[in-house]
């Protein structure tokens, strides 16, 4: 069996972060979600792991390498246009062979792993397997219905008026019989060869098709919240390491992971909480579901409920900073020179919320 993760896509719902980084290479809880992806994959007993990638394809390959660090093999394949998650596997024709396979989409964040998803597939004759979850607003998504016996009758892209609440989740199961659905469907009205159409061509044409119905959470990181209600969510799950140091007028808890060679200084953290190498917490307050990166200096602030990206300076910052994502090399300091004001130099795209 090998895996297909599809990493390419802009990434314009998280401006400016992926002006400059690929969307599936943002921490969460300290590791990109590209990793945790790989890893899952790998968990689940796959190593011939193929990745898609587009516009961002030198940066992917830069971080993730051959795939020794996992002990899996990773083969880039390149997608010139995001033309759809069927297209993904069109252009993947040749590295997948006639093996089944799982896709996995490079920005989902999902408990548990895929273990047991694989497990399954593994052990039936079906032809495909998709993953639901119970969603508020299935018209955001690929919507599955069911029949009595369980099986997949019917898959629809983001209805306006969905058939039930069943979602599709960003992770597939496939045996060949899928190069011939999406050889064999046309581009839907926003221009991509879909998945769901490609899924619902194998149901019309009497190939099996089985639902696995997820019941932890999940998390498609399309946009800031999302990624940071992914993060807080991952953080929960963590089991908590100290690497680092605390100095003695510090007060950290139980579910504070503190990276090697982290230092908390007069400060208090709480958890569920990650530090990351070389970051130093002074005279500061660290809240819950916050991630902070490599390199960065805290000092004489508060901030809670964030992701804070590599090399970044916070300092004297009066309010406490909440609900944000603060990206690399960000200097984020209380200035004394006059005049008395709000000096910003902001990416496009920026968005900035003042007390
Ligand atoms: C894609 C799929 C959709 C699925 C979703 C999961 O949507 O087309 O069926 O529910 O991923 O994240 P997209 O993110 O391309 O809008």
């Amino acid at each position: 069996m090998k895996g297909l993760i599809l990493s390419g896509g802009k990434g314009t719902r998280l401006y400016p972060l992926t002006y400059t980084s690929a969307k599936q290479l943002i921490p969460v809880a300290n590791k990109p979600i590209l990793f945790r992806v790989i890893e899952a994959i790998r968990d689940a007993g796959i190593e011939d792991i193929g990745i898609v990638v587009g516009d961002t394809a030198e940066e992917i390959k830069t971080a993730v390498g051959r795939g020794g660090r996992w002990d899996v093999d990773v083969t880039y394949i390149h997608q010139d246009n995001p033309l759809g998650l069927a297209h993904a596997v069109k252009v993947s024709r040749d590295f997948l062979e006639d093996e089944p396979f799982v896709m996995f989409l490079g920005d989902n964040v999902i408990q548990g792993g895929i273990g047991d998803l694989v497990e399954q597939f593994r052990r039936s004759e079906w032809n495909s397997q998709i993953v639901l979850t119970r969603v508020e607003h299935p018209e955001r998504y690929g919507v599955a219905e069911l029949n009595g016996e369980g099986r997949v009758v019917h898959l629809v892209e983001k209805p306006s008026e969905p058939p039930s609440d069943l979602a599709l989740v960003g992770i597939y199961m496939f045996d060949r019989y899928v190069h011939q659905a999406v050889d064999s469907i046309t581009p839907s009205w926003r221009g991509e060869l879909e998945i769901t159409d490609a899924i619902q061509w194998l149901v019309e044409n009497d190939f099996q098709v089985y639902p696995y119905v997820h019941r932890g959470w999940w998390i498609d990181t399309g946009e800031p919240n999302e990624l940071l209600t992914a993060n807080g969510l991952v953080l929960d799950d963590l089991t908590p390491r100290i690497e680092g140091y605390v100095d003695r007028d510090s007060e950290v808890d139980g579910r504070v992971t503190l990276e090697k060679g982290a230092e908390i200084i007069n400060s208090v953290v709480r958890g569920p909480s990650i530090i990351g190498e070389r970051t130093r917490i002074v005279n500061s307050y660290v809240g819950p579901f916050t991630a902070i990166y490599h390199d960065v200096e805290i000092e004489g602030s508060e901030i809670e409920r964030a992701i804070v990206l590599e090399d970044s300076v916070i300092r004297d910052i009066p309010a406490r900073i909440q609900d944000s994502l603060i990206g690399r090399s960000v200097h984020l300091v209380r200035s004394p020179m006059k005049p008395k004001a709000y000096k910003l130099t902001l990416g496009d795209h920026s968005q900035v919320g003042i007390l």
